[in-house]
C-alpha cells in the first residue's frame, strides 16, 4: 500500500521541492500551508512535474480543528514538518511571533499527531542552532548555542522533540533532526525555486535578483574575516540534494520497529565551504551574467565560516549531497530568469 506523508509549510521553498520529490517516489503527499510566506502556483507546478496529483489543505499548522480534519481524513504514516517562520532579523525584532508559531505550531502538530497516532516525524532544523561553533568542519556532537530568537525556537523544538523520545516517555516517537547547511538551487527544469518576498535576506535570491536587474547590486556584507578572500564562508546545499536526505531519513524511520523511541540528529551539508566573492565569480562565470557587488560592513550576527561534517548521513543513512556549485548557481538563475516575478 502507497504510504501517505503529511508535508508541513509543502508550498514554501523547501516543501515544494519535497512534496515533487515524494510523489516521484511513489508516495501519497497530503500537505498543509498557510501560505504566508508562499503561493499555492507551487503545488500546481509540482503537480504539473510529477504528473500526479496530491491534496493540498490551506490552513495554519497552530489550528487544532484544521489538523484532526486532516489526520481523520487521511491516514497519515509519517510528518515532513516544513512549516515555520525562517527570518532571523524579524526574529529579532519580533520574538513572540517565531515562538508562537514556530513552537506552539510544532506543539500543535505533535499534538494532532498524537491524537492520531503518528509518531514518524523528520523535522527541519539548522545548522542556526550551532551559534558560534568552535571547530570546523561542525559534526552533530557540537553543543547546541542558538544566539537569536529564530535559532532558539529550532534548538527548542529539537530538545522538545528529544524528551519525546527518552526512553521513560511512554509514547515512542521517532524522530529525524535534520540540521539544513545553506539551502540554495532549484529543480531542474526551472518551474519551482525559491520565491522571497520583498528584500532577499539570503546571499543566493540576492544574486540572482541582481543578476536579473531587479537589484543594482549586491552588498557583501565584510571583507575582513579571517577567510582566504575576507568574505564569509558557507556551505551551499542544493536543494534536491536536500530534499534526498529527507527521503533516506524517512526510510530509515521506516525501518524501526514500530513502538521504539528514536530521536537523532544529521547534517545535512555537503562539507566543503564556498567564499561569497567565490559564489559570485563562478555564477558569473557558468551563466555568463554580471553581479555586480560593494563590500559592506559586517552584518550582525554573522559567523566567519560554517561547514559541515556530513559523514554521519553518509554512515547512517547512506546519504551524500551530489550536486556540485556549479549545477547549484545554474538551477538557482534557471528559475529566476524563467520567473522573473516568482509566483507572481
Ligand atoms: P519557506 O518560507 O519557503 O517555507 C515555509 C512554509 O511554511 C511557507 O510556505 C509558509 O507559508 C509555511 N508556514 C509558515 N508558518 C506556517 C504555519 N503556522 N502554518 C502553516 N504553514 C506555515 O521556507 P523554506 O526555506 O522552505 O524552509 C522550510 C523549513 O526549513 C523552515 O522550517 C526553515 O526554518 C527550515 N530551514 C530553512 C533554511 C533555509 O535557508 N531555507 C535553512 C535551515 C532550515
Ligand atoms: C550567506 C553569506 C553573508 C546576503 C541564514 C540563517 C540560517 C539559515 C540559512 C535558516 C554570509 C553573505 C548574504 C547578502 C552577503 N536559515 N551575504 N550579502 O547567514 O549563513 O544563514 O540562512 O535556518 O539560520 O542565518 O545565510 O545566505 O544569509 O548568508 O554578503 O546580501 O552571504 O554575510 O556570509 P547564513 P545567508
Amino acid at each position: 500500500m502507497t504510504a501517505t506523508i503529511l508535508v508541513t509549510g509543502g508550498a514554501g521553498y523547501i516543501g515544494s521541492h519535497a512534496c515533487l520529490a515524494l510523489l516521484q517516489a511513489g508516495y501519497a503527499v497530503v500537505a498543509i500551508d498557510n501560505l504566508c510566506n508562499s503561493h499555492a502556483r507551487a503545488l500546481e507546478r509540482v503537480r504539473q512535474l510529477a504528473g500526479r496529483d496530491l491534496h493540498f489543505v490551506q490552513g495554519d499548522i497552530r489550528d487544532a480543528a484544521a489538523l484532526g480534519r486532516l489526520f481523520a481524513d487521511h491516514p497519515i504514516a509519517a510528518v515532513m514538518h516544513f512549516a515555520g517562520l525562517k527570518a532571523v532579523g524579524e526574529s529579532c525584532k519580533k520574538p513572540l511571533l517565531y515562538y508562537d508559531n514556530n513552537v506552539l505550531g510544532t506543539i500543535s502538530l505533535l499534538q494532532a499527531m498524537e491524537r492520531a497516532a503518528v509518531k514518524r516525524l523528520i523535522f527541519s532544523s539548522s545548522a542556526t542552532v550551532y551559534g558560534f561553533p568552535e571547530r570546523m568542519p561542525i559534526d552533530e556532537e557540537a553543543p547546541l548555542a542558538a544566539y537569536n530568537p529564530y535559532g532558539r525556537t529550532k534548538q527548542m523544538i529539537e530538545q522538545m522533540l528529544g524528551d519525546l523520545c527518552l526512553p521513560t516517555a511512554q509514547d515512542g516517537w521517532q524522530v529525524a533532526l535534520l540540521r539544513y547547511f545553506n539551502p540554495v538551487g532549484a529543480h531542474e527544469s526551472g518551474m519551482i525555486g525559491e520565491d522571497p518576498g520583498g528584500i532577499p535576506n539570503n546571499l543566493l535570491p540576492y544574486v540572482t535578483q541582481v543578476a536579473a536587474g531587479r537589484r543594482e547590486w549586491l552588498p557583501v556584507f565584510g571583507n575582513d574575516y579571517p577567510t582566504a578572500d575576507g568574505t564569509g564562508v558557507r556551505d551551499y546545499i542544493h536543494v534536491l540534494d536536500l530534499v534526498d536526505g529527507h527521503l533516506k531519513a524517512l526510510q530509515k524511520l521506516e525501518t524501526l520497529p514500530e513502538g521504539e523511541g528514536f530521536c537523532r540528529a544529521w547534517n545535512l551539508g555537503t562539507g566543503q565551504g564556498y567564499s561569497v566573492l567565490e559564489m559570485v565569480r563562478t555564477f558569473e562565470q557558468v551563466n555568463g551574467v554580471a553581479v555586480p557587488y560593494r563590500i559592506m560592513p559586517r552584518r550582525d550576527g554573522d559567523v566567519a565560516s560554517c561547514w559541515a561534517d556530513a559523514s554521519r548521513a553518509k554512515t547512517e543513512l547512506g546519504w551524500v549531497a551530489k550536486r556540485d556549485l556549479a549545477t547549484m548557481l545554474a538551477d538557482s538563475w534557471r528559475w529566476q530568469h524563467n520567473n522573473p516575478d516568482g509566483y507572481r
